[in-house]
């Protein structure tokens, strides 16, 4: 069902910081920060080659990363991102082995505009799986 890994997504307490580090000491490729606002995120890219680095911020006052960096304040892997074929169909297929989708189950419009869905940490080792519409 999971095609190819989209990103993987790392909360961070400072970008630019961040980012200087990805790209003074990895020699990581790095974006301009965007501001997402309706994602309470400010995010910048990072082209591994097969895949991306997201690092995120918190930006605005209920950011949905703001918790995380509460419990985590170095930062730290938060969720790592899988393409599908179908969404909804994989979402069926996930519920019908036991699997829970977060929210309301239903897919909603992630930060690059395509239909997204989370699944719950503790059915996969700790590990938050997003899932987006190839
Ligand atoms: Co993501």
């Amino acid at each position: 069902m999971i095609g190819r890994l989209n990103h993987i997504a790392i909360v961070v307490a400072d970008l630019d910081e961040a980012t200087a580090r990805w790209r003074d000491v990895l020699g990581a490729e790095v974006s301009q920060p965007q501001a997402l606002p309706d994602h309470g995120v400010t995010v910048v890219f990072i082209d591994s080659g097969n895949s991306k680095i997201e690092l995120l911020e918190p930006l605005g006052d209920d950011s949905p990363i703001a918790k995380y960096l509460e419990r985590n304040p170095d930062g730290g892997m938060h969720h790592m991102c899988f393409e599908v074929d179908d969404i909804l169909a994989a979402r069926d297929q996930l519920l019908a082995e036991g699997a829970r989708v977060l929210g309301d189950g239903e897919p909603k419009i992630g930060a690059h505009n395509k239909p997204v869905l989370f699944l719950h940490p503790k059915d996969f080792n700790g590990t938050l799986i997003e899932l987006e519409q190839a």
